[in-house]
């Protein structure tokens, strides 16, 4: 039940912290990345797949592992009302693997598969980072090699490309398999515990568990200690490096510059192999615009049969803020015709027009709420369009509607209704 509190507080209501309002003029970017990143998806054979946004805490737990951030501190978890723990995702590749296993879809069977949505993570707000935030996602289930690594990051460059999206950086390591990496692990822990004073309290915490994520410490002290430890690299397998090699080779030749980044380790547990992202230096401390890389554990971890897989994601308000800082504005969307009218015979006409025009896909906003010519004349200026159309007393019930250009396209005209949608498509493929 609500409380007194609730209802008598005048305050106005806000929105959640982190979780920001999409507003017109603003949705505009958005359209525009969501359909690049479509045919994007569409041009390297990937599909569309759609997951809740609330999933079984367990999920995560699993997947992307108890001792990282996202999971020790950043989940949006609730109890319902039976009882069960519930999470808001944090993150989608998860899903794609538990949906793609509950359906059937990996038996004997590859997918390729592409996201966009929500996801909430509850982080400490700034600029690029948000609780609630939107990403678009691939996830390639079921092939193993380097070349469909190739391919995730090819698809990657070109959705940069097609929306004009120019200086991100790739950087790639490979984290090599699950036994080189325990050897690694014990190495770089032997290693650091000898200098567990110079280390920030996150790192001496992780130490024992989780020492890899110490690599990506941003803490100076922990850096400085970093220089002399041991590196990855060296406990990788003679194939693993010919995988990792073999990538790099199928990179260059599609000409997609990259730098390794032997300590690049991801902020989730279920990487396996080659991890990758692209960063910017145009947004400041939130740098990364996307990420990812392999987990062919994943499947297992979730009680499904191994999956070889590997995928990205996007932070989409990271990305529209580059494009804006980068490109002229998105045009705004408005109405190519306001329709407006005078008096109650001239609305009934003003509305058949306006249904006929819409009939032939002309956009039409229809003056409502009435006002006299020099209001609705200012409401039609202020919609965007590019001519009024105008049904008053002296046009009501003839077949003739006067038209005036609004954008600087020449003086007021009357047409007949026959000749209203040509003379309507002639001013709307006019420039201004
Ligand atoms: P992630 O690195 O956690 O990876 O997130 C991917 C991207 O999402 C980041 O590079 C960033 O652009 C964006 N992002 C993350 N957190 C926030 C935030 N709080 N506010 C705004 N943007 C944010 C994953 O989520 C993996 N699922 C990627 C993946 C897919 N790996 C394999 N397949």
């Amino acid at each position: 039940m609500l409380g007194a509190e609730t209802v008598t507080n005048d305050k106005s209501v806000q929105s959640v912290r982190g979780m920001n309002d999409l507003l017109p003029g603003q949705v505009e970017s958005w359209q525009r990345v969501e359909g690049a990143l479509r045919e994007v998806s569409r041009r390297y054979g990937y599909r569309e797949i759609r997951t809740p946004v609330v999933e079984r805490t367990e999920l995560f737990l699993r997947s992307i592992g108890e001792q990282t951030d996202i999971v020790e501190k950043e989940m949006y978890t609730f109890t319902d009302n039976n009882g069960e723990s519930l999470t808001l995702r944090p993150e989608a590749t998860a899903s794609c693997v538990r949906a793609g296993n509950e359906h059937g879809l990996l038996y004997n069977q590859t997918q390729r598969l592409w996201y966009v949505g929500p996801m909430f993570r509850h982080e400490r707000p700034q600029k690029g980072r948000y609780r609630q935030f939107h990403q678009f996602g691939v996830e390639a289930l079921g092939w193993a090699g380097p070349d469909i690594e190739a391919e995730i990051i090819t698809l990657g460059e070109r959705l940069w490309r097609s929306l004009g999206i120019q200086g991100l950086s790739l950087q790639i390591n490979t984290l090599g398999s699950v036994t080189g990496r325990g050897k690694y692990r014990d190495a770089l822990r032997a290693y650091l515990s000898r200098h567990v004073d110079a280390l920030d309290s996150d790192s001496q915490r992780r130490l024992e568990r989780n020492p890899l994520r110490i690599l990506d410490s941003k803490d100076s002290g922990t850096q400085a200690v970093l220089v002399e430890a041991p590196s990855l690299s060296d406990f990788l397998e003679e194939a693993e490096q010919e995988e990792f090699d073999r990538l790099q080779q199928l990179l260059t030749a599609v000409d997609i510059r990259f730098s390794i980044n032997p300590r690049l380790v991801r902020g989730l547990d279920y990487y396996t192999g080659f991890v990758f992202e692209w960063t910017t230096d145009q947004l400041g401390a939130q740098s990364a615009i996307c990420a990812g890389g392999r987990y062919d554990g994943l499947s297992e971890q979730l009680g499904g049969h191994p999956v070889p897989a590997a995928g990205f994601a996007c932070g989409l308000e990271r990305l529209i803020e580059l494009l804006t800082l980068q490109d002229e504005e998105t045009p705004i969307q408005s109405p190519g015709v306001y329709l407006a009218a005078f008096g109650e015979v001239a609305e009934l006409d003003a509305a058949q027009c306006a249904e006929r025009l819409r009939d032939s896909s002309i956009d039409v906003q229809m003056n409502c709420g009435q006002g006299n010519i020099k209001k609705q004349l200012r409401r039609a200026d202020n919609s965007g369009a590019a001519i009024a159309l105008i049904v008053d007393k002296e046009t009501a019930g003839t077949s003739m509607v006067k038209v005036k250009p609004l954008r600087g396209q020449g003086d007021q005209t009357m047409v007949s209704t026959e000749e209203l949608l040509a003379t309507v498509q002639t001013y709307l493929q006019k420039p201004d």
